[in-house]
């Protein structure tokens, strides 16, 4: 038997101006996970797969789904990247705690777990870089024009530096940092706040792009204050984000209670976190204060929170 996992993910600082060639800066988030587990059985026909999904309720030979399901497309790209001819049947078992939809990377880990687990079955465990590449193409089937974000955060396991068309960038961090993630309990949907704010931006470009270059001036300062450890800083430059994402227009009176309650409570910056208009906002906390800002952003309505600490 064969287990590989990988962890979610978060936008830190950058959401939006993304989308409009500003960099923007995402970590990785253990606390939720994706597991892939192989399994041999020793009866059954060689090169098959079966695959076992219960947290999405799919079930089914491989051979026998759509040739561009993602999690077909994830076997089979790793299939021709290792030198693997003939193997035993296998089972392939998935399972997922990284909220759907959520902004948090959910397919992208699912993907990563299943490259790891087969390319680790047979000993020939592909590179982050590879995994990464794998994990893109199959992105690509389930949100049509990813950004590449999500994949290469989930796949190097570190906080990504991230420019649209360029290689992502992976950093250190100078000391490590804790965020507190707070669902809204508002489904966010990533291509109808994206079509909003173009809608927006099309009505009035240099506004935009005025609050977008201010954006990518916040992500290049944010990757800088990581790097130094400079946590204080860090979150006022996170408040600074917030008031951008205000403006542009995705920014929600729920999200804003979250926030706000966030910060009355000792958090060092807090901001909406992804799409908007719902979804997730983040925290930085430290231990002195992590209790005080999760008993806080219950209070004010947080469906779900989770303490993530960014190391390394
Ligand atoms: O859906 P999420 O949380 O990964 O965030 C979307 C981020 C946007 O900048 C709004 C869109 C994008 O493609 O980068």
């Amino acid at each position: 038997m064969t287990s590989a996992t990988a962890p979610g993910k978060v936008i830190l600082c950058g959401e939006h101006a993304v989308v409009y060639g500003q960099p923007a800066l995402a970590v990785p988030v253990r606390q939720v996970e994706a597991r892939a587990i192989l399994t041999e059985m020793v009866e059954g026909e060689h090169g098959c797969i079966f695959i076992h999904a219960p947290d999405i309720q799919f079930h089914g030979w491989m051979h026998e789904i759509a040739p561009d399901n993602p999690i077909r497309k994830a076997i089979q790209l790793t299939l021709e990247m290792i030198p693997v001819q003939d193997f035993p049947e296998l089972k392939l078992e998935i399972r997922s705690s990284i909220p759907i939809a959520s902004g948090m990377g959910s397919s992208a880990a699912i993907s990563i777990a299943i490259i790891r687990a087969l390319s680790g079955h047979f000993d020939y465990l592909l590179p982050p870089e590879i995994q990464s590449q794998i994990a893109f193409e199959i992105e690509k089937l389930y949100h049509g024009t990813p950004s590449g974000i999500d994949n290469t955060t989930i796949a190097y396991e570190r906080p990504v530096y991230f420019i649209r068309g360029d290689e992502p960038i992976p950093f250190e961090i100078g000391a490590p940092f804790q965020l507190i993630i707070a669902d809204s309990g508002i489904a966010s949907s990533t291509s109808e706040a994206v079509s909003k704010v173009r809608e927006l931006w099309s009505k009035d470009k240099s506004r935009y792009e005025n609050l977008f270059n201010q954006i990518g001036s916040i992500s290049h300062s944010a990757q800088r204050a990581i790097k130094a450890g400079q946590i204080h800083l860090l979150g006022s430059l996170l408040n600074h984000n917030q008031e951008l994402l205000k403006a542009i227009g995705v920014s929600t009176p729920q999200l804003e209670r979250l926030i706000q309650s966030a910060r009355e409570n000792g958090a060092l910056g807090a901001k909406l976190s992804g799409a908007g208009l719902g979804g997730n906002t983040i925290s930085l906390v430290t231990d002195e204060t992590s209790e005080a800002v999760l008993a806080a952003l219950h209070e004010a309505g947080a469906a779900g929170t989770i303490l993530t600490k960014v190391e390394v």
